[in-house]
């Protein structure tokens, strides 16, 4: 299976990379070799690759930039991907992309699941929820991954962010009233790699019972505040955590309170995901 790949250098991008290379032959794009903002290219590139999959970890994530910068977001989040499956639809390929917590408004104080109201209450959600219409609309085989609070060892990302203020300040103070998991790039890969097995060994017929939109989260829940206290225990890190409000840190974008993701259907579908602070002390081991 030829497998077209975006986004390799970022944080979930570059995992993928490892772990879909017992599936076929990945071809890894970065963005100097298919820029999502230039829609010609990216249909030029699909014809000239022919994948039979399409895996799209790429995206506008710079979630307050996007407030100033709509319309390029709109491009990379929601037009690009749509391109993408419309010409998957005319090569006979299946197509797997991510998005986020974000498209939900965070008003409801439990694990959202995939048929909930969806409601962004920003730019950068507003484009990712764009992007999932985009991708069903074009009636191809598909799975659409809404995953949270994404770390690695790699990129930008609030793990490596936390541990360099760490050395840097004294103490931290950090907002804990908003509710979401932390899911490690590694985890989100190793489920995609596994979904996709699953897609192989079930033949055609796999992508009509299983398609569609998944929650791919860690187990469990907490704040920044208390992903930010796990990391300096874990890490060995001698600094102090305080806790603040939303308010007390303006942000350009506002940000759902309670964004818990229910992982419950992809769990049912035999993939198994791991407690947020078991990943984090794996991560850091
Ligand atoms: N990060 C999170 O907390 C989070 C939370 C929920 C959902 N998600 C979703 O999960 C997926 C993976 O996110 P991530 O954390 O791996 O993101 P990331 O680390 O920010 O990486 C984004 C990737 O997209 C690429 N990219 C950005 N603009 C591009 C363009 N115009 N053309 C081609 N490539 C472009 C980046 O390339 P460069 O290296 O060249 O910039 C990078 O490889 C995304 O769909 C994101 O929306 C992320």
């Amino acid at each position: 299976m030829k497998i077209l790949l975006t986004g390799s250098t970022g944080q979930v991008g570059y995992e993928l990379e490892r772990s879909l290379q017992g599936l076929g032959e990945v071809i890894a794009l970065d963005r100097g070799r298919m820029d999502l903002a230039d829609l010609d290219q990216v249909r030029d590139v699909i014809r000239s690759v022919q994948p039979q999959l399409i895996v799209n970890p790429a995206a506008y994530t710079a979630v307050d930039k996007a407030e100033s910068e709509p319309a390029l977001a709109h491009r990379i989040n929601a037009e690009a991907p749509g391109l993408m499956a419309q010409e998957a639809a005319r090569l006979g390929a299946a197509m797997v992309h991510y998005s986020t917590d974000y498209v939900f408004d965070g008003t409801v104080a439990a694990p959202r699941v995939e048929t909930d109201a969806t409601g962004p209450i920003n730019v950068y959600g507003r484009s990712k929820l764009a992007g999932e219409e985009a991708i069903a609309a074009a009636g191809i085989p598909h799975l659409i991954l809404r995953t949270s609070w994404v770390y690695g060892l790699r990129g930008k990302n609030f793990l490596l962010t936390m541990m360099r203020l760490a050395q840097e300040r004294d103490e931290l103070r950090i907002v804990s009233d908003q509710h979401g998991a932390p899911t490690w790039s590694r985890t989100i890969a190793d489920s995609t790699a596994l979904m996709l097995a699953q897609a192989r060994a079930g033949g055609d017929g796999w992508w009509l019972r299983h398609g569609g939109t998944y929650h791919l989260s860690s187990q469990g829940q907490t704040t920044w505040f208390e992903f930010t206290q796990a990391i300096m225990e874990l890490a060995g890190i001698d600094c102090r955590v305080l806790p603040i409000t939303t308010a007390d840190y303006p942000l350009p974008a506002p940000r759902p309170q309670y964004s818990a993701l229910s992982s419950a259907k992809l769990m049912a579908a035999d993939c198994h995901l791991p407690h947020w602070k078991d990943a984090l002390r794996l991560c850091l081991k």
